[in-house]
């Protein structure tokens, strides 16, 4: 689990979701580290969540809740780190958890189109490539599964599905933020890259990128862009 990859973004989707429940509303937030759960439990006592929410340590996998609790179940950035038949079994559990009616949308990376401009705009797709050949042997989803998760939602037996990408791009000059993320980033592809199948000439690029990401990050022409998409089903009633 790259953890430290999570560290810049981890927990930001409750404030969000809060908002969109309101004071009224009621959050449950879950996650398997403990540590992460306490970022989130953090971020509720500094009064950045407008719902109240319960923090629970758990796994996806066997969902510490009883069925039909949640009128919507949002999970995101967790797939990655699942075999098919792990996220197959998650989602028999979301839905579970869910109301008949209710929303399920699973959020998740599309890594085939990060880009870090000026960087050779293909080397991050042929990274993506060499690992999805290794996952196959796992059935791992990877980092990549985020436009594919359509079967797994028609298999649980959801319905309506929805599917929409999105494109974040960060232009020249880069908020600290960025930086930040682009910088630890690159340290964690430039490791992927030294683990699997890819050209000597892509795994010394990003090695070198890593090792000076300020080079990347001042450079005018930068950009990091990146897509993810959120699929959502509904339960049947
Ligand atoms: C990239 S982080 C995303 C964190 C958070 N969901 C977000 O989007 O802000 C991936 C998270 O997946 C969690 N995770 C991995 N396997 C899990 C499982 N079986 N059940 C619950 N959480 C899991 C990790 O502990 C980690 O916090």
């Amino acid at each position: 689990m790259d953890g430290a990859r999570c560290g810049l973004w981890l927990g930001g989707y409750v404030p969000l979701i809060g908002e969109s429940v309101g004071p009224t509303g009621r959050i449950a937030a879950l996650d398997l580290a403990p540590e992460n759960i306490a970022r989130v439990e953090r971020l509720v006592r500094e009064g950045r969540c407008a719902a109240p929410v319960e923090c629970r340590v758990g796994s996806v996998l066997d969902l510490p809740f009883a069925a039909a609790t949640f009128d919507g179940v949002w999970c995101a950035n967790v797939a990655q780190y699942l075999t098919e038949a792990e996220f197959t079994r998650a989602m028999g559990e979301l839905c579970r958890v869910t109301k008949p009616g209710g929303l399920v949308a699973v959020k998740e990376f599309d890594a085939t189109l990060l880009q870090m401009l000026p960087l050779d705009p293909a080397i991050f797709a042929r990274l993506a490539a060499a690992r999805r050949a290794k996952a196959a042997a796992t059935g791992l989803l990877g980092a990549w599964c985020g436009p594919l998760l359509g079967p797994f939602f028609r298999r649980a037996g959801l319905t309506d599905l929805v599917r929409k990408g999105w494109l974040i791009e960060r232009w020249a000059p880069p908020p600290r933020p960025t930086r930040q993320f682009v910088a630890m980033g690159l340290r964690f592809q430039a490791g992927l890259a030294a683990a699997h199948d890819v050209s000597p000439a892509d795994r010394k690029a990003l090695q070198a990128a890593a090792a000076d990401p300020d080079r990347l990050l001042d450079d005018p022409d930068f950009c990091l862009r990146e897509a993810f998409v959120v699929t959502r089903g509904r339960v049947p009633a």
